[in-house]
């Protein structure tokens, strides 16, 4: 193919992607299945790989993350970015509308628009011509930190607009505010993950969002699940719509994402009623906010209206009250998960915060308790927001009385007595004792989840009767269990006995993605297992991976990759699984394992290593490649077949452009290896 028509293939490429992408992550409707998008970003990467020269940074290949930074440049903003004043109450957004109309009589006609105050960082975009060329923090309203690259691996941030090309046409310049956050649901499943990999979880979703968008590593943050609203053009104005309201269809209509929760009102008597729902709607926004900003629809009225120091005239927020208050730490339970994770629940004394009476609230693990110095009796501040669960900030230690207890972390399992563990450098304390009763609670309602083995009518209740009559020790004991059994638990006759035994029965057809998720490895969920079964056949096959070759398939880091390996090599796990074969839990995928063959993906080509990866030391990259049936040696020649180059490769990435060898990163090799 010549050069002009690959240049096109590649932009129609880019543009397809970022429409589906804009599909994805900002409309919420997909039109392609995630393997057609997968294969449109192949071709793409297999383009770009062969002509690094095409490569720009708008391209969707680039979200992956650059290099790490050392530090982040400082930018000058083109103006002052500025703040806005706060209202409490009722009162407060009428003595403020009052204000406006002594100052300008126009204000009394004038209309309003109500946006949610989203709770994240501020960023300021900047596009020239379409393309997104700088992304800066607020920092201190004139002067940010530029994390243009940061931003890029965000999804919801468009890299070139208008997304769809029947979109309007942005003008030369345009700079877009908007707010970077994480949705509650998202910062809950990251909080897990870190959980069952033994790491420490985070606070809550505004400190997590700022932290990881200040990450020098880009690559970091793409790990992230971050996510953007836009609000306001801070310049390109004078060709954008002339009031806020259709400000916000015109960025949508560029391709940025825009809050649905916004409402249009005619005077101010509409805007106190719609702030009056706010109370109700706030706890059902898949977001955090920490109130609602009311701003001048009229964009002339607004800026004639000017600015107060750093707080403009023509719009304000009005805060919710915060959700936080004091109470009584009354005690510390220890709750074990499925995994064997022992987490420190607080009991409080209870206490009405926005409504909800809070008596529980989470210590999140035993270093935050003892670093926090939280103690028993003392006043806790506890904080709820959102859906989040209420937590601990800390203690009031200005009221202690002395009477208060410095909390002892468990030495054994409080549910079956074994002695806990700690594995070096994990955050997490576990219950080695795998057929301890607590853990095979949950492991067995997790067995039986929709998600998992999908066992109809065995809610938590006969879960916990079957336990505790000792007719269950493991999972797989549900397979033995006899209609005789089963009517001699409470509240069971024929017909209940029969259905669940039906319903046992089919759940031996599940396939290998849920019996894989049933198992309950820590750090596998569902999109893992799936993700695991597309590699292995069965369980047979799994079992026998390494924790090297699990660590190809993308996605899995090294803990988890661990994880897995040792889950199967334990023995009590090896008698479970061979349970579940004899039982007939046994699925066989039928088609072509992608990872049989990957074994020996590599072989008859030759590698040449160089410069620094993002995540593999220079051993490690060594020994996958030669896992793989590759070969590494150590100069280039016409015989390599790759090189393999990360940040600050040197001459040997001269001599293989000299030779004309193809140049990949490490993402390209573990592409290569796992074959999708
Ligand atoms: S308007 C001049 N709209 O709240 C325009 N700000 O206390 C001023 N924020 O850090 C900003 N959601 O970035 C506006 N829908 C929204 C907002 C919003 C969140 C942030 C803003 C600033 C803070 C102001």
């Amino acid at each position: 193919m010549d050069s002009i028509s690959l240049q096109q293939e590649v932009e129609r490429l880019r543009q397809e992607i970022e429409y589906h992408n804009h599909r994805y992550h900002v409309l919420d409707s997909p039109v392609i299945s995630d393997a057609e998008f997968d294969r449109l970003m192949a071709r793409l990467r297999e383009i770009e790989e062969a002509h690094p020269e095409l490569v720009t940074p708008e391209s969707p290949t680039q979200r992956a993350g650059a290099p790490p930074a050392s530090r982040f440049r400082k930018v000058r903003h083109p103006g002052s970015v500025l703040s806005l004043a706060n209202a409490f109450n009722e009162q407060d957004l009428r003595a403020w509308y009052e204000r406006l109309v002594r100052l300008d009589d126009r204000v009394e006609k004038a209309d309003f628009v109500v946006e949610p105050k989203i709770d994240g960082l501020t960023v300021l975009l900047h596009y020239e011509n379409g393309r997104f060329v700088l992304g800066a923090t607020r920092g201190n309203g004139e002067v940010g930190e530029d994390v243009t690259a940061n931003l890029r691996t965000v999804r919801a941030v468009p890299l070139r607009i208008p997304v769809d090309p029947k979109g309007p046409k942005p003008p030369e310049k345009l700079i877009v505010r908007g707010e970077v956050f994480m949705y509650v649901k998202d910062f809950e499943a990251l909080n897990e993950r870190l959980i069952a990999s033994g790491e420490r979880p985070y606070l809550n979703p505004r400190n997590t969002a700022a932290g990881s968008l200040r990450q020098l590593d880009p690559a970091l943050t793409a790990t992230r699940p971050l996510t953007l609203l836009a609000y306001w053009i801070v310049d390109g104005r004078a060709e954008s719509p002339h009031t806020q309201w259709e400000t916000l269809q015109y960025l949508r209509d560029l391709g940025f994402p825009v809050s649905r929760d916004v409402d249009y009102c005619r005077d101010i008597e509409e805007v106190i009623q719609v702030s009056r729902t706010w109370a109700e709607r706030r706890d059902q926004l898949p977001y955090e906010v920490d109130g609602i900003v009311i701003k001048i629809n009229d964009r002339r009225l607004y800026e004639d209206l000017g600015a107060v120091g750093k707080d403009p005239r023509g719009a304000i927020a009005l805060k919710f009250p915060a959700r936080e208050v004091t109470t009584r730490l009354n005690d510390v339970v220890v709750n074990v998960g499925r995994t064997g994770v022992l987490t420190p629940n607080a009991v409080l004394e209870p206490v009405e915060i926005g409504g909800v009476v809070v008596g529980k609230a989470t210590l999140h693990n035993f270093d935050y308790i003892a670093e926090k110095d939280i103690r028993i009796g003392d006043r806790v501040l506890v904080k709820r927001s959102g859906d989040v669960i209420p937590y601990i900030i800390g203690p009031i230690v200005e009221a202690r009385t002395g009477e208060e207890q410095v909390y002892q972390p468990p030495k054994t399992c409080p549910s079956c007595g074994t002695e806990v563990e700690r594995l070096p450098g994990e955050v997490a304390t576990y219950c080695p004792n795998t057929s301890c009763p607590a853990q095979l609670i949950r492991n067995l309602e997790h067995f039986v989840s929709r998600g998992a083995m999908d066992i109809v009518g065995l809610g938590i209740k006969i879960v916990e009767q079957l336990i505790r009559q000792g007719l269950v020790r493991d999972v797989a004991d549900l397979y033995a269990l006899t209609r005789e059994q089963l009517l001699t638990l409470e509240g069971f006759g024929e017909k209940k006995a029969e259905n669940l035994l039906a319903a046992i029965q089919a759940s031996k057809d599940r396939p290998l993605a849920r019996v894989i998720n049933a198992l309950g490895i820590r750090g596998v969920g569902e999109v893992m297992a799936e993700d695991l079964s597309k590699h292995y056949r069965s369980l047979d096959e799994l079992s026998n991976a390494s924790a090297l070759e699990l660590q190809g398939i993308s996605g899995i880091g090294p803990n988890i990759a661990l994880a897995i390996s040792e889950w199967f090599q334990r023995p009590a796990n090896q008698h479970l699984l061979e349970k579940l074969r004899a039982a007939g839990v046994w699925p066989v995928e039928e088609r072509q394992p992608a990872a049989a063959e990957q074994n020996r993906v590599l072989s008859g080509l030759t590698f040449v290593v160089t410069g620094t990866l993002p995540n593999y030391t220079r051993d490690g990259i060594k020994e996958l490649i030669q896992s793989c049936g590759g070969k590494v040696t150590d100069s280039v020649s016409k015989k390599t077949s790759y090189v393999v180059a990360g940040e600050n490769a040197g001459s040997k990435l001269d001599k293989a452009r000299e030779l004309g060898v193809t140049v990949i990163d490490e993402a390209g090799l573990l592409k290569m290896i796992s074959g999708d």
